[in-house]
């Protein structure tokens, strides 16, 4: 698949299964090193990052068995086993195409005293550093070494002691790594200022019901209790929220009435509440949320935030759904330095955005017009979609390699009526 043309200008209806979150999978699966004993994920999403990531822990000795899914998940089921590390190397050829191939680091030093892993490089948002994932790790007590593009991390004799960090900002990946570690120290440590997404969450959930002891989960603070030795478990991963937000931003902009199935109020607060003050009607049902038509679309000021925060994963389709908003809409992205590359793709769909460093300001337009579109990262995609859906007319939207590397494979195919999107060879 390299590109995907929608067809605009319908509504659309139906009842929506949202996917195992991503973000979660990713932090899920590396979890299968912590143990010898089998690790069953349910709910997977079916993305070609989960293939990836399954191909990565094969390499260094991780059996990974697809099972037949449960009625209730809409995703995969797989069952990883390390019953023993064979390779504590992941290589250059894997991690850039999957930057969340570091979030093995901190496993395999937790388990094998000691990890290689290919520094991941810039992307499509971004610079993206790893320093914080390493200055955590150290403060456990590992020893990191950079050399030839590459860091290891070693366990000092006698294992890692565990340790306390403070993380000078917010960050999803390194306060993974560091939980993953620390629940295999010898001592307790303690993460200050840690992410708190339900991802996070997710994360520590698991954690415990392989045995791990951790306070304070979905605080800013959490301590973890080292243990010897973590055991099997089967867990599912929760629904994806941003891709829940994602398909509430289409229904808005399209007035439209979806069902998002699965979906958790309390896990996207932020994303509802600034839909509700852009006028769109959203309520809990008993099997998810219901996002329903409420008249004409109204502008927004938001800022990108660490959960609870506004997510900085939901900003680009936001900025699709109040093109065709009334007034002016003002959006800060705070979290990454280069996430508006959707912005002159969506301004050749007739909108009109102007950028001034990390401000957006999004003047609210009567109508789009299908174009030919590049789509860069992921979110971005979306939010070309998205605008696709209410545009009139026909809007291709090519797809770049590393898009695809991220993204639905094989291509879902839509479970819901009217407006329509195809993916073309
Ligand atoms: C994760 C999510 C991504 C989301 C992001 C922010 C996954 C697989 N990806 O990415 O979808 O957009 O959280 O919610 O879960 N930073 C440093 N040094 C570091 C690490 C991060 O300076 O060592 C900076 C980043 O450049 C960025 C900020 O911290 O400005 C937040 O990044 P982080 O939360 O780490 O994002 P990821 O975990 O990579």
């Amino acid at each position: 698949m390299d590109k995907i043309i929608i067809r605009g200008g319908k509504p659309l209806s139906g009842r929506i299964p949202i996917s195992g979150a991503k973000n979660s999978a990713l932090t899920l699966l590396p979890c299968a090193l912590l143990t010898d004993e089998p690790l069953t994920l349910r709910n997977l999403p079916r993305l070609a990052d989960v293939d990836s990531f399954g191909h990565l822990l094969n390499q260094l000795g991780v059996s990974t068995m697809i099972e037949g899914a449960r009625p209730e998940d809409f995703g995969r089921v797989m069952t990883l086993r390390a019953g023993r590390v064979t390779s504590t190397v992941a290589p250059y050829d894997i991690v850039r195409k999957m930057r969340a191939s570091i979030l093995v680091l901190g496993p395999l030093l937790a388990r094998a005293g000691e990890a290689t892993v290919s520094l991941p490089g810039g992307c499509a948002i971004g610079n993206r550093p790893i320093d914080l994932h390493l200055k955590a790790l150290e403060a456990l007590g590992a020893e990191i070494e950079i050399t030839a593009g590459y860091v290891t991390a070693r366990a000092p004799k006698g294992g890692l002691p565990g340790g306390d960090f403070g993380f000078p900002v917010v960050s999803v990946g390194a306060t993974e790594n560091a939980l993953m570690t620390a629940v295999l120290c010898k001592g307790t440590s303690t993460l200050r200022n840690a992410a708190r997404e339900p991802e996070i969450v997710d994360l520590c959930n698991l954690l415990v019901a392989m045995g791990a002891k951790i306070e304070g989960i979905g605080g800013s603070t959490l301590v973890i209790h080292g243990k010897e030795r973590l055991h099997g478990a089967t867990y599912r991963v929760m629904a994806d929220r941003i891709e829940a937000g994602s398909y509430a931003c289409a229904a808005a902009i399209t007035g439209s009435a979806l069902d998002l199935i699965g979906a958790k109020l309390d896990e996207m607060e932020a994303t509802v509440a600034a839909l509700r003050q852009a006028g769109v009607h959203v309520e809990e049902i008993a099997d998810g949320i219901a996002v329903r038509p409420n008249g004409k679309l109204q502008a927004l000021t938001l800022s990108t935030a660490p959960f609870p925060g506004f997510a900085t994963d939901m900003q680009a389709q936001f900025m699709a759904m109040l093109c065709l908003a009334e007034g002016a809409s003002v959006l800060t992205e705070t979290i990454f330095e280069n996430r508006y590359m959707h912005v002159p793709e969506l301004n050749r769909m007739g909108a009109h955005i102007e950028v001034k460093g990390r401000t957006a300001v999004v003047h609210g337009v009567e109508r789009m017009v299908g174009a030919p579109v590049m789509a860069t990262d992921l979110r971005a995609s979306m939010s070309l979609i998205i605008a696709g859906l209410a545009a009139e007319g026909e809007t291709e939207a090519g797809l770049s390699k590393r898009w695809f590397c991220s993204g639905h494979y094989p291509p879902p195919t839509p479970p819901f009526q009217g407006g329509e999107a195809r993916c073309a060879a």
